[in-house]
């Protein structure tokens, strides 16, 4: 008679998970037991050491997607659908909830579990997976802010921490939204040095900075004589930016009739220098931005969909600072050892400074955030921030701030009745006049560039 082959992993008989958690403590990663419908039945007491105290008291009966995010467990996702396939998926990456404050970076293994276990033990078991802490975590953080001056701790940044490293290898086109000052040239800077086209280079355009005929020129180049005042051929930055990146900044602004050539760059990529036939090779990466609600830009009929989607084949929006809390004091640390540093003094805050900083709403994102403390640092003598150093709508601790900026300044339709108490209105005529109506001071007070500015005032009616 032939004896069946003992299996490798067996569970002895009454004793279920208990003898295979053990081990998997001993080697300091934490068992996750699932249910046919991806609930969690069992966690082990690493999993309290990965995330946090009362984790796995917390998880039990709740579905796994509450734990790693929708992104890897949601109902249409592969790793689901590896599993119900009966396939294990290994070392696949996931960001851990720890509570609402923060977040983990984690290596999950996941397999169905054996027939010969699940006879054994709880008959509810369907599926093990193995969460161990990324070991290069820290030094992806690390290398996050060496390289890119990239700070992050909130769940919603380390996704986007995760999602450039995860893109080192991809020359897809990404599409960056957020609110202004959010991070997102940041974000396309760290895009573009951790890519294969690092070496070439990252080139910048404000395409909300120019009229429609310069831009045309600034992005594909002129040949002599193609206008009036072109005097000799130019390059134009896609031609610049070859063999690296270029930076579509402010993208939402694109006029009409540049999208229909923007977009054939995309499709076709390729282009011809204005005033010229021959058709010339793109050869860069693309990266756009834009604080804009490009949904709303669309369906007022001033940002073609087909380009939006080109673009947007990865997308990433940037959360506002506000929304993220926890990113507040680790940069403003970092900031405060830049600006100490440059300076030669060894900065700190006073716990009232920082509960102040973490209630600001700040309309004006880490940017604001940065001014704030450039502000304090001038004027703090000592070695310690105070409370009274930092500016004044920011001492309120949040009471009585004004209110967040909406995220898409330049889409929202303006009805005549709205104007007279529109705040954004209320927001430009204010700056306009304590400089004076410069306009130029106005943009750059307001962080906006001219012509958004320009396109603004005259939308809503300023004069
Ligand atoms: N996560 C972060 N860590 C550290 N510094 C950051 C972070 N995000 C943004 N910053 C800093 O905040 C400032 C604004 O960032 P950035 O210029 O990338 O914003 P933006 O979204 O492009 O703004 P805008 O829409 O106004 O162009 C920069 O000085 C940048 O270095
Ligand atoms: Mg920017």
């Amino acid at each position: 008679m032939v004896t069946p082959a003992t299996p490798a992993l067996d569970v002895s008989e009454g004793l279920g998970f208990g003898p295979l958690e053990t081990v998997f403590e001993a080697l300091g990663r934490a068992l996750i037991v699932l249910d046919a419908e991806f609930r969690i039945i069992r966690a082990s007491h690493t999993l309290d050491e990965i995330a946090g105290k009362g984790i796995v008291e917390s998880v039990i009966g709740k579905p796994i997607e509450e734990l790693v995010g929708a992104k890897l467990f949601g109902p249409t996702d592969t790793l689901r659908e590896a599993l119900t396939g009966g396939r294990r998926e290994e070392g696949r990456r996931a960001v851990l909830r720890c509570g609402a404050m923060s977040a983990r970076l984690v290596s999950l293994t996941a397999a169905v579990v054996p027939l010969h276990v699940s006879n054994h033990c709880d008959p509810r078991a369907r599926y093990l997976v193995v969460v161990r802490p990324a070991e290069d975590e820290d030094s992806l953080l690390q290398s996050m802010i060496a390289s890119h001056g990239l700070v992050a701790r909130s769940p919603a940044m380390l996704k986007i921490v995760h999602l450039v490293e995860s893109l080192h290898r991809s020359n897809a086109t990404v599409l960056i939204t957020g609110e202004s000052g959010t991070g997102k040239e940041v974000i396309a800077r760290a895009l573009h040095s951790s890519s294969l086209q690092s070496s070439g280079p990252f080139v910048a355009v404000n395409c909300g900075a120019l009229p429609a005929d310069l831009l045309e020129s600034e992005l594909f180049g002129h040949v002599k004589g193609a206008f009036t005042g072109a005097v000799r051929d130019r390059i134009g930055r896609f031609e610049l930016a070859r063999g690296g990146t270029i930076f579509l900044d402010e993208v939402g602004d694109i006029p009409l009739h540049l999208q229909v050539k923007l977009l054939r760059v995309l499709q076709e990529r390729q282009f011809e220098r204005v005033g010229e036939s021959r058709t010339r090779p793109m050869e860069a990466r693309i990266i756009a931005a834009t604080n804009q609600d490009l949904h709303g830009a669309i369906q007022m009929g001033r940002f073609r969909d087909d380009l939006y989607y080109r673009l947007r084949v990865v997308p990433i929006h940037i959360p506002p600072l506000r929304e993220r809390p926890e990113d507040i004091a680790l940069i403003a640390q970092h900031q405060l050892a830049h600006i100490g540093g440059r300076a030669g003094r060894a900065l700190l805050l006073s716990p009232d400074t920082l509960e102040a900083l973490k209630t600001h709403p700040w309309p004006g994102n880490v940017r604001e955030l940065e001014n704030a403390l450039e502000y304090a640092v001038a004027l703090c003598t000592g070695q310690t921030i105070q409370i009274e150093d930092l500016p004044e709508e920011i001492r309120a601790g949040g009471a009585g701030a004004e209110p967040p900026r909406p995220a898409a300044p330049a889409s929202a339709p303006v009805r005549a009745a709205d104007a007279a108490v529109d705040p954004e209105r209320a927001q430009i005529v204010e700056a306009l006049e304590s400089v004076h109506w410069n306009r130029q001071k106005a943009a750059e007070a307001l962080r906006l560039s001219r012509s958004t500015l320009w396109r603004r005032m005259r939308d809503l009616g300023i004069e």
